[in-house]
């Protein structure tokens, strides 16, 4: 149990989105190692629009209607939001499954802004856990010169130190916004990144949280297993990328550097070069322990009725 003045201050900028929704989940049920500060929703799985009514849905569904949503960018840095593929995360960006419409209302300021109202009251402390495209991100760090000072650390789901997803050398959060990832990972802030080679290893079957999450209300339970049925047993990806922030020993860590390829007329085009360095700003997260974090994803589901 982590004394409540040492609870971590972090916000989350995503594009729920199926996994988007562990991600979120694990924000409102650990409340106990996580101050969570707000919420930037951000285009990808979906339209911004869409995400952040999920943001707030989900909020709402999980009891932490005190969680702040501010609507994000509504185009990548240099071009359009593509037409969003049902097939992944559902036409309405939740597997298709539905949860009651929020009652409240997004933040009367874009995403960007938001990030460095937050960033400022957290007096240089607060840990942004981003797990879609970094474009919200790169917009602020534009915006704000005196951003990066603030943040203590960021937490990639992004990248890969072996295969992508949307090409075979890209992962989809850094290939959909090449020039913000970019921007994001020389902003001179720790980056801890959670890549594909890390998240495939966290396939937590919707039988076994059934059979751990024995104390989670029932309409949450079945939501939860309906979302990782809809994915066909792919893993929730970001939910793996705010564990290692809860407990970073769920895995293992190499420091070194990542060069982000920003050539669009290369087919490695978006891919993530890691090269271990002792003295690199990034600890990228290689071998899980599945046993601790199979624990921590059924945690999530158990803690959920206690949260605030
Ligand atoms: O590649 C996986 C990432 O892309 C996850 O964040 C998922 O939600 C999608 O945004
Ligand atoms: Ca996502």
């Amino acid at each position: 149990m982590t004394d409540i003045q040492h609870r971590i201050p972090v916000l989350i900028d995503t594009d729920p989105g199926v996994d988007d929704a562990f991600c979120l989940g694990f924000g409102a049920a650990y409340a106990d190692e996580l101050d969570l500060k707000g919420v930037t929703a951000m285009g990808g799985n979906n339209y911004t629009s869409v995400t952040t009514r999920n943001a707030l849905a989900l909020l709402q569904f999980y009891h932490r209607t005190d969680v702040p949503v501010a609507p994000g960018a509504t185009a990548y840095l240099t071009e359009e939001f593509g037409t969003p593929v049902a097939k992944f995360h559902g036409a309405n960006g939740l597997g298709n499954q539905e949860i009651p419409d929020p009652v409240r209302k997004p933040e009367p300021m874009e995403g960007c802004d938001f990030i460095y109202k937050v960033a400022k009251e957290c007096g240089g402390k607060l840990v942004i856990v981003t797990v879609c495209p970094e474009t919200n991100l790169a917009k602020a760090f534009r915006k704000y010169p005196d951003l990066p000072g603030m943040i203590e650390k960021i937490v990639v789901m992004g990248g890969s130190t072996t295969t992508g997803n949307i090409t075979p050398y890209a992962e989809a959060n850094i290939r959909h916004d090449v020039p913000a990832a970019d921007v994001v990972f020389n902003a001179g802030v720790p980056i801890d990144m959670i890549g594909l080679n890390l998240t495939r290893q966290c396939v937590v079957p919707d039988t076994r949280l059934r059979e751990l999450a024995t104390e989670c209300r029932p309409e949450l339970l079945d939501f939860l297993c309906a979302l990782i049925r809809f994915r066909n047993g792919e893993t929730m990806h970001d939910a793996v990328a705010i564990a290692t922030l809860i407990d970073e020993t769920v895995t293992t860590w190499e420091r070194g550097t990542v060069k982000i390829n920003t050539d669009p007329a290369d087919e490695r085009y978006g891919e993530t070069v890691f090269t271990p360095d002792p003295n690199g700003t990034v600890r990228v997260g290689m071998q899980a322990d599945y046993a601790k974090y199979e624990a921590m994803f059924a945690g999530m589901a158990n803690r959920m009725n206690a949260a605030r």
